[in-house]
């Protein structure tokens, strides 16, 4: 008998049943699509079916998750985003995605077999065993380079922290939220917002179990320790987040029904009050730690305030045109500091005044113009 086998065993000689638990699906009739195409590309189409339920069993027995129970890991999230295509071309050029609270990585599975590199791909867990059983449940041991990272979310001096701050352009965090009482997600968004990079574009995507009607948060024991949004009030929580961190998101949720392979999603709570929470989450503006860029003479007088510097909320740099031979460092330096937000086409040369006196008569842009000579 393997090792991994021979551990379950030991842990159902134990005692440890998993029929106890409502949500555990004894049996699979078939693997869904893509995970059967991603699973057949590494082990014998014959053999994934027992293969996923025997893996499975090991991953229930290491902590009895719904998500495990029911077989919702075979339920690829990331590729049934709206912005999928967008996704990958942007890992595939070399940006990079973290899978928070991954258990066994399947979306990391699913970006790689879609041609993402997978060095640049992380995924984190509180639980280590996941990493494991994910290598054995897709038996890619020996090609997948990702970078599987232990951690407690909640911990500010964990790996992921030390390693990941300010360096991801893409979070998925799915079924991952609604573990959490509503002052717990907010800590857990204030701490992906540190890991993401601190710049325009930066996007958090997921799903979650969701419901109708939930209640007001602030109801504390209605509210209960899993919180499960609708879209408004995952907005709320989020407006939450921006006046407690002086960011600005653009975040879109929307509702969908279970599908797949989790009956339990389907039969047992379908047409009740629960359903597929959906979310795109992406940096709009970002304050913190902002630069106030300030060129040539202002026509009234900046009124700034000294709390603000002291607490970081902004560095204030200056540059002075004076005479020509400054330009150059001076449009250099406004296109550096915020290339997103004062994008600024340049000509090389004097005749280029001209050409972009013509677009702006003609209506053609509102841009900006340097002229470099
Ligand atoms: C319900 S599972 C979802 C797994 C996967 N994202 C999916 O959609 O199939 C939640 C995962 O979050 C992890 N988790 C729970 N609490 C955590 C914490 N405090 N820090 C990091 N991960 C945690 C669990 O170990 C588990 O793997």
């Amino acid at each position: 008998m393997a090792k991994a086998e021979q551990d379950l065993k030991s842990i159902l000689d134990g005692g440890f049943n998993p029929r106890e638990f409502p949500w555990y699906e004894p049996d699979l009739a078939e693997v869904p699509q893509p995970a059967k195409k991603i699973l057949e590309s590494r082990i014998p189409s014959e053999e994934v079916l027992d293969h996923v339920k025997k893996v499975r069993d090991r991953a229930f027995a290491v902590f009895p998750y719904p998500c495990i129970g029911a077989f919702r890991f075979l339920d690829m999230s990331v590729k049934q985003s709206p912005l999928y295509a967008e996704i990958l071309e942007r890992l595939k050029s070399g940006e990079k995605l973290l899978d928070v609270g991954c258990a066994v990585g399947q979306e990391l599975r699913q970006l790689v077999f879609d041609g993402v590199p997978s060095d640049n791909l992380y995924a984190s867990d509180l639980r280590r065993d996941f990493f494991d059983i994910g290598y054995d449940l897709f038996n890619d041991h020996d090609t997948l380079k990702s970078n599987f990272i232990m951690a407690d979310i909640f911990d500010d001096n964990s790996d992921l922290v030390k390693k990941l701050t300010n360096r991801i352009d893409i979070v998925n965090a799915a079924s991952f939220f609604h573990l959490f009482d509503w002052d717990k997600q907010v800590t857990i968004a204030k701490r992906l917002i540190g890991l993401l990079q601190d710049k325009p574009g930066s996007l958090l995507i997921g799903r979650q179990v969701g419901r109708v009607d939930p209640p007001p948060p602030e109801q504390k024991h209605e509210a209960g320790q899993h919180y499960r949004h609708d879209p408004a009030t995952w907005k709320k929580l989020w407006e939450q987040v921006g006046e407690e961190t002086g960011t600005k998101w653009e975040v879109e949720a929307w509702m969908e029904k279970w599908a797949g392979a989790d009956s339990m999603m389907k039969t047992f709570h379908g047409g009740l009050e629960t359903f597929k929470l959906r979310f795109t989450w992406t940096i709009h503006i970002n304050a913190i730690n902002g630069i106030l860029m300030v060129n040539g003479i202002t026509k009234q007088s900046l009124s700034i305030d000294a709390l603000d510097i002291l607490l970081g909320n902004y560095r204030i740099i200056g540059a002075s045109s004076h005479t020509p031979h400054q330009m150059r460092e001076l449009i250099e330096f406004s296109q550096s500091m915020v290339p997103w937000e004062a994008h600024m086409a340049t000509f090389d040369n004097i005749a280029g005044i001209q050409k972009a006196i013509e677009l702006l008569e003609n209506g053609k842009t509102a841009g900006r113009f340097g002229i470099i000579f």
